[in-house]
């Protein structure tokens, strides 16, 4: 699985080439506090397809939506049964609303909000993709606060301290 390392961005006031997906912000100004962090190149990301990364203690996935000409990125837990797969799953449409597939269970997310698309009660995180020249970015929050949202480790169902990266960097799965 092609892995990215991920260093950050330079700033949030260079235009990307691309927005792709317009921001969940709906038009608004970017969060406070959230930063664009280059999380690899396009080529990382296979076509039609995603990819994990890790960014401090949480998991990402990033998904390269060719067939639609956009990118997305959410949480790579499956909230169901707090499964690492979202990277693996299957990405298509319900309508015109972009999803992805739980590659466990099925159960479909909204790429553009993260809803359950089968009225299930679980929903996931996402995340503003830009893509800058060959290298592509995710809008996110500080670190601290991602991982008090998103830690692996409060998440997983076993001890899976031993297999955390660096606390300060992120760093391939
Ligand atoms: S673990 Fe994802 S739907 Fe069950």
């Amino acid at each position: 699985m092609p892995i990215a390392s991920l260093t950050r961005a330079s700033s949030l006031a260079s235009p990307p080439d691309r927005c792709l997906p317009p921001l969940p912000t709906n038009g608004r100004r970017p969060p406070p506090n959230t930063t664009w962090v280059k999380v690899g190149i396009t080529s990382d990301f296979p076509a039609d397809g995603g990819a994990a990364i890790k960014c401090g203690d949480v998991q990402l996935a990033v998904y390269n939506f060719t067939s639609r000409g956009e990118w997305y990125a959410c949480q790579n837990m499956c909230p169901h049964k707090n499964a690492f797969v979202l990277s693996r799953g299957i990405i298509g449409n319900t309508g015109k609303t972009p999803k992805v597939a739980c590659p466990l269970h099925t159960e479909p997310f909204s790429l553009q909000t993260g809803e359950s698309l089968s009225g299930e009660g679980f929903a996931v995180e996402v995340f503003p993709v830009k893509v800058e020249g060959n290298g592509a970015f995710l809008l996110l929050p500080p670190k601290s606060q991602l991982d008090a949202l998103l830690s692996t480790e409060l998440h997983c169902v076993r001890d899976c301290r031993e297999k955390n990266a660096t606390e300060t960097e992120c760093a391939l799965i």
